[in-house]
């Protein structure tokens, strides 16, 4: 294990630092930037299908669900076909109405979560198309239908109209040295973790496309270093949580300027007027500390959850938490 974890402490830090990397290999042989081109193999057969359905459907847990809150609103944008994303432990408790024109989409990085595998055979059996976004095969958990498998982040799904095509593929070139520069803030969120790490609690607060990172940031943090934190979408701020801001409360919000950047803008204003010290992530040149790079909308959240997976890796160390094996979880769940 100390080979495979190489100058890192972890395999969370490797894991963290290897993203400039694991990005690329999973572009590779699916984007081609010479042409502006994406091309999904397992799925180009289904394409025809997929653009006439009703709806498309996502299912998942954890941080896969996190995943496809995050992409749906370019799905939207870009097919303008309505979205659902699902819990997927609700999903079969409501015993979901699926009909044999959906399109459901199960994200896993594992592949074996039995929760997603018994939603998966349950789509199936309504007759739905289903697709698998997994890191690994997930073809021998079905048998009714042939499912399309394919390894994938949420940043390769984005493209599938011209429009915003050229736009989109030039940020997914520019992603790696992105990533990379983010990283470099590793000493700073260090110096912040210490700040931050006697608190009871943590809020992150973003909208739009950053609403799915501060939901996936408060959990990093919940996961591994065991202190509360919750992801707020700040339009929905002044319903309910503003109530928890004090000047002792600690409210991360996220504010890279995308279309929504003047309402959060008032939604830091409504902290700042509690006396509460906001922790700023936005892009190079705003105040606060910066995510510093700017990318396409859609995108920028594969940058911003940067800083918070780094800062849930200190705010751990610094209370002595074991990273890479988080109490009570498996790092997969494999039982229902
Ligand atoms: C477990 C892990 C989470 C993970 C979730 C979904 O609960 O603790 O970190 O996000 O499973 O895993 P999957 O492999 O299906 O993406």
């Amino acid at each position: 294990a100390a080979i495979m974890k190489g100058k890192f402490d972890t395999f969370m830090q490797k894991e963290i630092y290897e993203q400039p990397e694991s990005v690329v290999n999973t572009m590779r042989g699916r984007v081609n930037f010479d042409d502006n081109r994406i091309t999904l193999g397992g799925l180009r057969a289904y394409l025809p299908i997929m653009r006439r359905c009703r709806r498309m459907v996502f299912i998942a847990c954890g941080t896969s669900y996190h995943s496809c809150l995050a992409t749906r609103a370019i799905f939207e944008e870009l097919t303008e076909i309505p979205v659902s994303v699902e819990l997927t432990s609700d999903f079969l408790d409501r015993k979901t109405p699926i009909f044999r024109d959906d399109v459901v989409v199960f994200l896993s990085q594992s592949g074996e979560t039995v929760d997603t595998i018994l939603a998966l055979r349950y789509c199936l059996e309504h007759g739905a198309l289903s697709v698998g976004v997994v890191n690994t095969l997930l073809v021998r958990h079905c048998r009714v239908r042939p499912t399309v498998v394919f390894t994938s982040t949420l940043a390769l799904k984005s493209v599938l109209l011209p429009p915003r095509r050229n736009q989109i593929i030039a940020g997914l070139h520019a992603l790696p040295g992105q990533i990379k520069k983010v990283l470099e803030l590793d000493a700073s969120l260090q110096q912040l973790a210490a700040t931050v790490s006697e608190n009871k609690s943590l809020l992150l607060m973003g909208r739009g496309y950053q609403y799915a990172t501060c939901l996936e940031g408060a959990l990093k943090i919940k996961e591994i270093s065991y202190m509360h934190s919750e992801g707020i979408l700040a339009g929905e701020f002044k319903h309910g949580p503003l109530a928890l801001v004090d000047e002792n409360m600690p409210v991360i919000i996220i504010m890279t300027q995308d279309s929504l950047y003047p309402k959060v803008q008032s939604a830091f204003a409504q902290i700042t007027a509690r006396k509460a010290q906001p922790i700023v992530i936005c892009n190079e040149g705003d105040e606060g500390i910066p995510a510093g790079v700017k990318t396409v909308d859609c995108l920028q959240g594969l940058l911003n959850i940067i800083p918070l997976q780094i800062l849930s890796y200190h705010l751990a160390v610094k209370n002595g938490c074991d990273v890479d094996f988080p109490r009570n979880l498996a790092k997969s769940v494999t039982v229902e």
